[in-house]
């Protein structure tokens, strides 16, 4: 059995002030959820004050990023002994933003999954198509280069340490979300071709969907056999709307 994770992606939003508040709403409604992994994403200047609030809670969190170097002359990166050092238990990989707006090809994503393992974090691997490449019915060709770059450099085991987020870049934040079937067909796709290398690794490994999933989606979409979670983001920053999803997960 697959433990659902429901993990939030504040991306670079909030104050010390807000993720307070937000920290506080989501720990008042903890005790709903008893099955479903919960976890919550921070820009890292935020860590140590989640790190405070979430010690001894169920709440597990994590970075948004991770270098792939130890340390040394790398101006405004984040090691991943300093996301350990704060208590994290999960890193973002590969996220569309970074992909898009910091050009992250599928080579540096695949050595940022070898560097989170390294740190013995747990990565959030994303992987989805634009709009473009969905019309031109590549969707499959464009998930499987972004698994087979980690595969090829981590081995497929290694992948089953980590968690995969299934993230249709023309959902993210635009309000529209892939349709059960839709996502489930990519989940099937991603399990299934797994499955062919490992089998036990594409049984245990959690596929997580994201894009524009909400309170009131959640629950169709975590009712598909191979949407084990969600990676959520704009409705992540709303403590209600968060534990909503998460108690859809159970
Ligand atoms: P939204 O939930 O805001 O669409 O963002 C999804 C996402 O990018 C999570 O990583």
């Amino acid at each position: 059995m697959r433990q659902p994770l429901i993990a939030g992606n504040w991306k670079m939003n909030g104050s010390r002030e807000s993720v307070k508040v937000l920290l506080d709403g989501i720990k008042h409604s903890v005790h709903d959820v008893s099955t479903a992994q919960m976890a919550v994403c921070a820009p890292h200047i935020f860590l140590g004050d989640v790190q405070a609030q979430l010690e001894n809670s169920k709440i597990a969190w994590g970075g948004q990023d991770i270098s792939v170097h130890e340390s040394g002359a790398y101006t405004g990166e984040t090691a991943g002994s300093m996301l350990a050092d704060y208590g994290c238990e999960f890193v973002i990989i590969g996220h569309s933003e970074r992909r898009t707006y910091h050009a992250e090809s599928d080579q540096l994503v695949a050595e940022k999954f070898a560097a989170a393992r390294q740190s013995g974090l747990t990565p959030i691997f994303c992987i989805g198509e634009t709009l473009q490449e969905r019309e031109k019915h590549i969707t499959e060709q464009v998930v499987a280069r972004q698994i087979d770059a980690v595969i090829n450099h981590c081995g497929v085991k290694m992948l089953g340490e980590g968690v995969v987020a299934y993230e249709p870049v023309w959902a993210i934040g635009t309000g529209v979300t892939a349709t059960p079937d839709q996502a489930q067909e990519a989940h099937n796709f991603i399990r299934t071709k797994i499955a062919e290398l490992d089998a036990k690794v594409a049984d245990e490994l959690r596929i997580l969907y994201g894009g524009s999933m909400n309170a009131k989606n959640a629950a169709d979409l975590l009712a598909q056999p191979d949407i084990d979670g969600g990676l959520i983001g704009g409705a992540s920053l709303k403590s209600a709307d968060f534990m909503t999803i998460c108690q859809a997960a159970q």
